[in-house]
């Protein structure tokens, strides 16, 4: 962690994400991925947090984003979106990054269907936000800085 420039966190988001707003409206609401992005970097900036965000709709850029986010990154916000249920591809690349991460998602997958209610990552994780839409992303940037900086402080202790 290089304390001059602030804590860098990269925000991951799977298939699907690209077209929040237009997408089920009635389930995942009006604002876009755009908005929500919006609403982090003005709290990373408040927070003297660098962000920078990627989504695919692919599950190997996701994987490859993950690798290459060793040693760049400080930390990981993760929608996986359906990849949530699925792969254990991204689960793996989550663990070669070695980066402590927060999972989150839109909706509560715990009050959905059954096939939901399995995540292949939330026992990786350092944490899990789910069913407060687009604000999530802003409670786990808050969160995984929180976190960071307890985690620094007790290594330099
Ligand atoms: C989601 C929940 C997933 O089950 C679903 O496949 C998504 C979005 C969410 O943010 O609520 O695409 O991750």
């Amino acid at each position: 962690m290089n304390r001059k420039r602030g804590l860098r966190i990269l925000f991951l988001d799977g298939p699907n994400l690209n077209v929040l707003g237009d997408r089920e409206p009635s389930m995942y609401g009006r604002e876009t991925l755009a908005d929500i992005r919006g609403a982090v970097t003005a709290a990373a900036r408040s927070e003297g947090a660098t962000v920078a965000f990627f989504q695919s709709n692919h599950e190997g850029e996701i994987v490859e984003r993950l690798q290459s986010a060793k040693r760049r990154f400080d930390g990981v916000v993760i929608n996986p979106a359906a990849y949530t249920h699925t792969s254990v591809a991204i689960r793996d690349a989550l663990l070669y990054s070695g980066l402590p991460a927060i999972e989150v998602h839109l909706t509560n997958p715990a009050r959905r269907e059954e096939f939901r209610k399995v995540s292949l990552v939330e026992d990786v994780v350092v944490g899990r936000i789910c069913g407060v839409g687009g604000y999530g992303y802003t409670l786990a940037l808050l969160a995984l800085l929180r976190h960071l900086r307890r985690e620094g402080a007790r290594g330099q202790a």
